[in-house]
């Protein structure tokens, strides 16, 4: 059966800053949270961090080049604020914003049309150290930044993300601690993910401020469907928390411009001291819902935890890549209940979607990576079949365009559609790079 999208749907790839740039300290950049990270001891698989990462700062024109090589449409970056803004504030740095505005050039050249995404995690160290998105001034100090880069990209960058996965940076930051900063707190994560909404409504201000040209600014969601384990109604209750605290913790209050309102009242009335009155409006303003799919999540009532549940880690018969459950079907699942949940009236982009596998550099120097072209295929059925039942899907970004650096897993995870090698940091493209160039020149694939 052959599947063909509509005419006009963006294909796509994704990176973030942290993750390939490297150029950890040049040209005046000042340092982030995951340069601090990444250098203690213990925080990164392998003590691997993003100092060098895959050079893409000195080599973006060969990426741009492989990028157009591939056909790909579009590009998702991140900026670096702290190319921009060392200080996280303050004095800009022109080699910081010269670096991006080349890079924006060399996609244009290219046909390639840049979404630039403002926040991929990497908060200005001097930031962290007056508290980080605890501190509701680093809201303020966001949306200046935001100003100062649509300033000088706009004319030439229309899609805009001040922030991805909100609720990474909150929760794997603040609650979790295996991202940067490092804090284990679900209070603290809590209130960490409201400032760091309240700055993508106070940019929306800066930004369109400073837009020279009208600007389209949306937001990259890290979003999972919640199943329940069983049928049993204290797992479906399980679940339905766990929903709450992963997915309404961001789609409520910026498609809704409501807090989502958990089970327990004592954390809505903690919620009540750092939400402050006109916050939630300013938030809800959002031109398009980038959504980054990997995997669904289950969930199960907890003798330990009653009032919350559990998370279950492994589901008996899954298939599963390094890192995550394969599971297409909630791909579908997603897209149609946020169509009918939220009816959102902007646009829908799916933002990320790839996989984790093994990859082997052949003698021959190809990769013959098979499970992600499957995993790719399987994922854009049931894109297509949302598609088809009405939700209006725009795009379809993969990540990633490279094999990068994977935040605490250091380099092992494999996302890209072109290998990079660890050592010698050579590019070469793999077998779903191929599949995916010929995706996009027909629109559409045969599938199997
Ligand atoms: C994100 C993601 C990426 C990851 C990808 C695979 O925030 O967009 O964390 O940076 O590399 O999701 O885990």
């Amino acid at each position: 059966m052959r599947l063909t999208f509509p005419e006009g749907f963006i294909w796509g790839g994704a990176t973030s800053a942290y993750q390939i740039e490297g150029g950890w300290n040049e040209d005046g950049k000042g340092p982030s949270i995951w340069d601090t990270f990444s250098h203690l001891p213990g925080k990164v698989a392998n003590h691997e961090n993003g100092d060098v990462a895959i050079d893409h700062y000195h080599r973006y024109l060969e990426d741009v080049d492989l990028m157009g090589s591939l056909g790909l449409q579009a590009y998702r970056f991140s900026i670096a604020w702290t190319r921009i803004l060392p200080a996280g504030t303050g004095k800009v740095n022109p080699a910081g914003l010269g670096f991006y505005d080349r890079l924006v050039d060399a996609l244009l050249a290219r046909n390639i049309t840049p979404y630039a995404c403002l926040f991929h995690y990497d908060l200005p160290q001097t930031l962290q150290d007056k508290g980080g998105w605890l501190n509701r001034e680093t809201a303020a100090r966001f949306a200046e930044y935001a100003g100062i880069v649509t300033g000088r990209l706009s004319d030439r960058v229309e899609m805009w993300m001040p922030h991805n996965e909100p609720w990474v940076t909150a929760f794997v930051g603040y609650g979790m601690g295996t991202h940067a900063p490092g804090k284990k707190n679900m209070l603290s994560a809590m209130k960490a993910l409201h400032h760091v909404l309240l700055s993508h409504g106070l940019a929306v201000d800066s930004m369109r401020a400073a837009a020279k040209r009208p600007i389209r600014i949306g937001a990259a969601l890290n979003l999972s469907p919640m199943y329940p384990a069983s049928d049993d109604p204290r797992d479906q209750a399980a679940a339905r928390r766990f929903d709450t605290l992963l997915n309404r913790a961001t789609l409520d209050p910026l498609l809704k411009g409501m807090a989502p309102q958990q089970e327990s009242k004592v954390w809505n009335w903690l919620a009540g001291s750092f939400i402050h009155p006109g916050d939630l409006e300013k938030i809800n303003r959002v031109d398009f819902l980038g959504v980054n799919y990997y995997n669904r999540s289950v969930a199960r009532h907890s003798r330990l935890l009653p009032f919350l549940g559990e998370m279950v880690e492994k589901v008996a018969g899954s298939e599963y890549s390094e890192m995550w459950e394969i599971y297409p079907a909630g791909m579908h699942s997603l897209l149609t209940r946020i169509w009918e949940d939220y009816h959102p009236t902007c646009d829908i982009l799916v933002t990320e979607n790839g996989v984790p596998v093994p990859d082997t550099l052949e003698p021959d120097g190809s990769i013959h990576d098979e499970r992600r072209m499957r995993y790719l295929q399987d994922h854009l059925v049931q894109v297509k079949r949302a598609m088809d039942e009405g939700v209006p899907i725009k795009g379809y970004f993969v990540w990633s365009v490279f094999d990068n650096f994977e935040w605490e897993h250091g380099y092992a995870p494999r996302f890209g559609l072109v290998y990079v090698d660890t050592k010698t940091l050579r590019r070469t493209v793999k077998d779903s790079g191929k599949w995916f160039a010929g995706l996009i020149r027909q629109n559409g694939f045969e599938t199997a």
